[in-house]
């Protein structure tokens, strides 16, 4: 039926398209992978999905590449502190290092909140000896994780079918389905979600409004999903329903 035509055609669009990002760890072998390996990929795309909440991808790179290698792991950022202290305990030089600042590495990103949130949340549930929350509704606990950056964690490293809905994701949907974008319907999202891979299929949303379906040009020409587009049709008839209607 439809819905299967179009996640077919946006992750076979994906597999050969999607950008090559230091966040984007190799697909998991659900019945390989171990416990650490999805902690870590689960970090990874938490801290690069709140850089991208308001920064470009190109920017996103060289802070998410200095924030890893300073912090490679959840434990190792919940030892870091938000401000540059002065302690008088004696600590070695690696150890002032390792605890450097958080606000200093966010440095001009931009709303520092976002970093503030990052280093609570590693706090938080590191002190809580459970592990990495694996769901949404354990995410949804996390200080700073809303809907989004729970969505994404726990379907691209968790493989929960769940859908994220950014800005993008709405735009290409309105579209697909010529409706008027609404950024809190999260229906069509949801029943979009591919049960086997929904982390890829929701990237692919989020690639192909972010690459392709944009909102001033978009570039139906080579869309994936142009042929199950309802807006795209239209548009053969009225060129400007693109631009001005979604
Ligand atoms: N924008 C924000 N997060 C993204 C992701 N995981 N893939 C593509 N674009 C994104």
């Amino acid at each position: 039926n439809d819905t299967q035509k179009i996640r077919a055609s946006l992750l076979d669009w994906y597999d050969h398209n999607r950008r090559d990002l230091p966040w984007r760890m190799a697909a998991p072998d659900p019945l390989e992978e171990n416990g650490e390996e999805k902690e870590k990929r689960a970090y990874g795309v938490w801290v690069s999905e709140v850089m991208l909440q308001q920064t470009r991808v190109q920017t996103v790179i060289d802070y998410y590449n200095r924030w890893m290698l300073k912090w490679p792991t959840l434990q190792h950022l919940a030892q870091a502190s938000l401000e540059v202290f002065l302690n008088t305990n004696p600590m070695s030089v690696l150890d002032v290092w390792f605890r450097l600042e958080v606000n200093e590495m966010w440095a001009g990103l931009g709303y520092y909140r976002r970093a503030r949130f990052l280093l609570e949340g590693a706090k938080k549930i590191i002190a809580e000896g459970e592990g990495f929350p694996n769901t949404v509704s354990s995410l949804r606990k996390v200080p700073g994780i809303g809907d989004y950056t729970a969505g994404a964690i726990a379907s691209i490293a968790f493989n929960e079918v769940v859908p994220v809905v950014d800005g993008n994701v709405v735009r290409v949907l309105a579209r697909l389905k010529a409706i008027s974008a609404n950024p809190k319907d999260r229906k069509l999202a949801a029943q979009l979600v591919d049960p086997c891979r929904p982390g890829d299929l929701n990237q692919s949303l989020m690639e192909l409004g972010a690459t392709v379906c944009t909102p001033s040009t978009p570039n139906c020409s080579s869309c994936p999903v142009s042929s199950q587009c309802s807006a795209f049709s239209i548009s053969k008839k009225d060129e400007s329903v693109l631009v001005t209607h979604y």
